[in-house]
């Protein structure tokens, strides 16, 4: 089990196979899931979690298990993703957390943590969070974490056009 990040109640570490239940009780709630026009099939969520632990051995990262110090249970996936806006590639701080445990500052303590593993491990000048218009949620954690509305545009994903925001957070923001 390979642990990048600790925080005062989590810890963040590589994803494995075993992990393909806790993960498909996010990935497979239709309310969790509204952002991204429903919930993932087995087939999506298998696609995903194998996307994932390519990218921790083609980037050295990708989306993380999120765990309790405490507990061990595995509450969300948060981490961080080479995305595109138009022809720019930019790096994302990614999260989504299973419903049980929402409004608890997990996703805000998560993003920081990211923010500061981008800024002082991978030496990113900007980290971005890409989030549909419609996220209110969302987009509160990337504030929380510093971020500010960059640039507007339009995401064609799961065959439907969606209005996405891209907020960022520079290395030479002040930083919470
Ligand atoms: C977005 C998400 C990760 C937030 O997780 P969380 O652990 O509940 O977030 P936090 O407890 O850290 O709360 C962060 C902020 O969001 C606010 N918030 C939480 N749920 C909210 C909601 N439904 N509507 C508006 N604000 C909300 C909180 O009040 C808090 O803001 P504050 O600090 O200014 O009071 C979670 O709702 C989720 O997994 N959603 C589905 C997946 C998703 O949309 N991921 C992001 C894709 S871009």
């Amino acid at each position: 089990m390979k642990i990048i990040l600790e925080t005062e109640r989590l810890l963040l570490r590589e994803l494995t196979q075993e992990d393909y239940p806790m993960l498909s009780a996010i990935l497979q709630d239709p309310q969790t899931m509204y952002a991204y026009e429903g919930p993932f099939s087995d087939e999506e969520t298998q696609a995903w979690l194998e996307r994932n632990l390519k990218r921790y051995k083609e980037d050295g990262f990708g989306l993380w298990a999120v765990v309790l110090n405490e507990t061990g249970a595995m509450v969300g996936q948060a981490g961080l993703t080479w995305q595109s806006i138009g022809d720019t590639k930019v790096l994302e701080i990614g999260y989504l957390f299973n419903r049980a445990y929402w409004g608890k500052g997990y996703a805000t303590e998560a993003a920081i943590a990211c923010k500061h593993y981008a800024f002082s491990v991978l030496q990113a000048q900007e980290v971005y969070s890409i989030i549909r218009d419609t996220n209110s949620a969302s987009m509160h954690v990337a504030m929380r974490a510093g971020m500010q509305v960059r640039t507007r545009f339009t995401k064609h994903y799961r065959g439907v056009d969606m209005p996405h925001l891209a907020f960022s957070v520079k290395r030479d923001d002040k930083h919470t």
